[in-house]
């Protein structure tokens, strides 16, 4: 088997989209369009992989962490042909296939790319065009046959009104050898409207030259649309979140409404676990089985134990729980906060930065910040971790089985002991020792009849009319 090698295309402006973003930095269910790419081509085990950046080169490059990637840049940037012949000083002495990908194709399988390499090394030709028949051709370049044979490719700009008739396009994704490729390339000239070099023209060159060129066919068109607008990417969005609803399912998952489910591609979700309408889990997030996601919540780079329950409406980022817990209607829980197994923390919860122990509970209207609470605490409504003194963010400490009433501030850095008790209404400025009681309000007064001697006198008119 010959080396193969990968350059992926990366330097276009991408026009279309309207955007400050590189383009193949704008997300596609979650994830960089460009990483799509890259996963699928690794799949190949290519001998190296070396991406073209330009406009935005800095972005594009510190937004990829993958190990073993080159970089070479286009400036200016004058067309894929162009973009290609960048890379040619790093393959002055290597043999082999070059597999030419876009960054801006996102859903090009492994699979199909490697069939794209078997058909071009058994074919033995000197390139191999992914192609596909499609409904709206407009937009691509087209495939210009004679005889079966391909002759040529056109960009929509230049083709006449019988080639843009043509449906089979050009996907922009080629196998080269690279035996006297890139002589070949420097020979295309800028002949179009566009005044660019266009890297389908070495079709035609290809074909003066005698040198063979064949197709691979798609059946599925999907896997070649790329991405030049807003309106493509949202499209393309919405195959890959069908596709990862489609394959929740598959595995035991139950998705009430798919239409209104955003899963990311990345995300994993356990057997049995029901996801019902207006939910979203993105980046990296991590559900177990047999767990209910009501309406409305979204979790973010999160993992969910077996068996919890997220009533409606959470907003959970970067937070971890465990086996039985419960959130929500309503709960907000972010940057590492942990519910231990059974924990439960209800409506208008805030959590931030903070551990809760295996069953326990806040339930009610509070915020918890910086706190470390142990096992079966109970944590009463309205419920304040005072943890900021306006420079500083201070560690509040509730040990095992203590008991917090409602309406209590807790001004950090403070410890309330194992089995203590604070009192509704307390402001707790100092620690609490285990199995102590503490207070801070003052004794109540009742003043008899107050409310009555503060009313008008009223006048016998008034009496008499009520
Ligand atoms: C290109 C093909 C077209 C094909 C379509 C498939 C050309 C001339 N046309 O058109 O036949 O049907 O893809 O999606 O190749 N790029 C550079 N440097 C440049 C220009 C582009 O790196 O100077 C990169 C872009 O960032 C992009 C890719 O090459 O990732 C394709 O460029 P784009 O301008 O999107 O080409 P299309 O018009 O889509
Ligand atoms: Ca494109």
């Amino acid at each position: 088997m010959s080396d193969v090698h990968i350059v992926v295309l990366a330097a276009g402006k991408g026009t279309r989209m309207k955007s400050s973003r590189p383009k193949v930095l704008h997300h596609v269910a979650g994830a960089p369009m460009i990483e799509y790419v890259l996963r699928a081509a690794v799949e190949l085990a290519p001998k190296t992989v070396t991406v073209v950046v330009g406009h935005q080169a800095d972005e594009v490059v510190s937004a990829l962490d993958h190990p073993g990637l080159t970089f070479v840049t286009q400036e200016p940037q004058l067309g894929t042909a162009h973009a290609l012949l960048m890379a040619e000083p790093l393959f002055k002495d290597k043999t082999g296939v070059l597999i030419l990908l876009s960054g801006d194709v996102p859903l090009l399988t492994a699979g199909t790319l490697e069939r794209l390499v078997a058909r071009h090394t058994t074919t033995d030709t000197a390139a191999t065009i992914i192609t596909a028949v499609v409904e709206e051709p407009y937009g691509y370049g087209r495939i210009v046959r004679l005889d079966d044979r391909v002759e040529r490719i056109v960009e929509e700009r230049d083709a006449t009104e019988e080639q843009r008739a043509i449906r089979e396009i050009n996907s922009g994704i080629y196998a080269f050898a690279l035996e006297g490729l890139f002589d070949a390339v420097r020979s295309i000239a800028a002949e179009n409207t566009q005044r660019e070099y266009y890297l389908p023209d070495l079709v035609a060159i290809y074909r003066t030259l005698g040198r063979g060129v064949e197709t691979v066919r798609l059946v599925d068109p999907n896997e070649i649309l790329g991405v030049n607008s807003r309106s493509d990417l949202a499209a393309i969005s919405r195959i890959v979140r069908d596709a990862k609803c489609a394959a929740l399912m598959a595995n035991g998952v139950t998705i009430e409404d798919p239409a209104t489910t955003y899963v990311d591609y990345d995300v994993e979700v356990g057997q049995d676990t029901i996801i019902d309408p207006g939910v979203s889990l993105e980046g990296r997030t991590v559900i177990g089985r047999a767990c209910r996601i009501h309406g409305g919540t979204r979790i973010v780079d999160s993992h969910i134990g077996d068996g919890v329950t997220i009533l409606d409406h959470c907003v959970i980022h970067d937070s971890m729980l465990e086996a039985g817990a419960q959130a929500g209607p309503f709960a907000h829980l972010r940057q590492r906060t942990e519910l231990g197994a059974g924990a439960k923390v209800g409506n208008f919860v805030e959590v931030k930065k903070s551990s809760l122990g295996p069953g326990t509970k806040a339930m009610h209207l509070t915020y918890l910040g910086d706190a470390v609470i142990g096992a079966k605490v109970n944590v009463g409504a309205g419920t304040i971790t005072c943890n900021y003194d306006g420079t500083d963010k201070h560690t509040t400490t509730i040990e095992d089985g203590a008991f917090i009433g409602s309406d209590t501030q807790l001004i950090a850095p403070v410890t309330v002991g194992q089995e203590a008790y604070v009192g509704t209404g307390t402001t707790v400025r100092e620690n609490v020792p285990p199995g102590a009681l503490a207070v801070s309000a003052g004794k109540q007064r009742n003043i008899d009849g107050w409310v009555q001697a503060r009313k008008k006198p009223r006048t016998e008119v008034e009496a008499k009319r009520s």
